[in-house]
């Protein structure tokens, strides 16, 4: 079983994962793990935080002259925001200053107020410490792990915005998207595949801005190359569908996720699923269109897996929504503290991150084996005996 564990705080000393589970004899590309996480720092409306950090992995265990070793892999990537707030955030009992800077006021849309209350925190710094997107980092790199080995095993997995606030990608350009609109894709500073877009996209930040106010949009990943067999109809929590959902789901401010055409209640039946082929040649059954998002039944059918997310607007606001101060339960309008003003380029990122933790965990399930050989030998095999039914 492939898992995975993060450990954090966002003005901490730094961030904390161990894989385990992950297969002998993979090859560790860092340089490409680094690259993600350059990824998931930019794009146009990120804050100030973006610009202090420069986020990299160093690997503690589980990895030696570039390949892994089968143990857990241990890594920690630096806050190095930390020195600013080694007070605050120190471990040791009551450090010097930490009451001058306790947080009682919480902000509308996080999960200060509740989480605040179910732990019983009057400080809600304890809170927001740990639910910030900044542990975010730390799944990316577990993804990178994911990816390298999926990749060893023929998937890429990418992704692109679909829409920031009201500008959307039309329905024809995104038939046309496919893993040779990458490049297109990282050259747009809103990682939008239609180059029109990107303008109108940047300036719907821009108006934001100046407003004082926040935006939310859409993000699409796709995992070319999964083979048919990955999880199953068998029960509820192993279908593929599900697992993805629930990963994509617990990215920080993604309020909606859809599979496939799945938001989609318009067409007919007729006009929905799609066909079934079989080409003599490859000896392989395939579809001409892909509503299904390369998902039946919780088991992935072959085609090009897609999922979409939804995220809701940042919630930190110049333009404050109004909040109760749980000392004094005086209303208070929200301070406003830097803050991003839109993050849907990121949560792309994130979000291949987390579908390639999700289809690592089901290959690992599907073609376990200690090693990368044996992993692929088992899913070359198992493509030979598919294709001989
Ligand atoms: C990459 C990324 C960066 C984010 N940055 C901020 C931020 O700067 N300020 C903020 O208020 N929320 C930010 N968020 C959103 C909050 O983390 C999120 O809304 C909050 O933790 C509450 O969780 P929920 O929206 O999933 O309910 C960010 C989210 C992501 C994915």
């Amino acid at each position: 079983m492939l898992r995975f564990l993060t450990s954090g705080e966002s003005h901490g000393r730094g961030l904390v994962s161990i894989l385990e589970g992950f297969p002998a004899q993979v090859p560790v590309a860092f340089g490409v793990i680094n690259q993600d996480l350059k990824r998931r720092m930019a794009g146009y409306g990120r804050g100030a935080r973006m610009k202090i950090e420069s986020d990299q992995i160093e690997v503690l265990s589980g990895v030696r002259h570039g390949y892994t070793l089968g143990s857990p892999v241990a890594f920690v990537i630096w806050n190095r925001d930390w020195e600013n707030w080694t007070g605050i955030m120190s471990a040791e009992p009551d450090p010097a200053g930490s009451e001058k800077r306790r947080v009682t006021r919480p902000r509308p849309g996080h999960a200060d107020l509740p989480g605040g209350l179910k732990y019983q925190f009057l400080d809600m710094r304890n809170v927001l410490e740990r639910s910030s997107a900044r542990e975010t980092a730390s799944r990316v790199a577990v993804g990178g792990f994911c990816r390298l080995l999926l990749r060893e095993l023929g998937v890429r997995i990418y992704s692109h915005t679909t829409a920031i606030k009201n500008v959307r990608i039309s329905e024809e350009v995104l038939e046309r998207v496919g893993i040779e609109s990458l490049e297109q894709i990282e050259a747009s500073e809103m990682r939008c595949a239609d180059p029109e877009l990107n303008q109108g996209m940047k300036a719907a930040v821009d108006r934001a801005i100046e407003q004082g106010d926040t935006i939310g949009g859409e993000f699409e990943v796709r995992a070319l190359g999964v083979p048919v067999g990955l999880g199953s109809y068998v029960h509820w929590d192993r279908r593929l569908d599900g697992r993805l959902a629930q990963a994509v789901m617990s990215i920080n401010a993604v309020k909606a996720v859809e599979v496939g055409s799945g938001l989609e209640s318009d067409p007919y039946g007729s006009q929905y699923h799609d066909e079934i082929l079989y080409d003599e040649a490859k000896r392989e059954f395939y579809r001409r269109t892909n509503h299904a998002g390369g998902i039946e039944g919780g088991v992935s059918n072959g085609a090009e897996i897609i999922i979409r997310g939804v995220l809701k607007p940042i919630p930190t606001m110049r333009r404050a929504l109004m909040s109760v101060d749980i000392e004094t339960k005086e209303p208070f309008k929200a301070q406003y503290e830097r803050s991003d003003t839109c993050v849907v380029p990121a949560a792309g990122v994130i979000g291949e991150a987390m579908v390639a933790i999700v289809l690592a965990q089901a290959f690992q399930e599907k073609f376990g084996g200690d090693t990368l050989a044996e992993m692929r030998s088992n899913l070359e095999s198992f493509r030979e005996r598919v294709r001989n039914l």
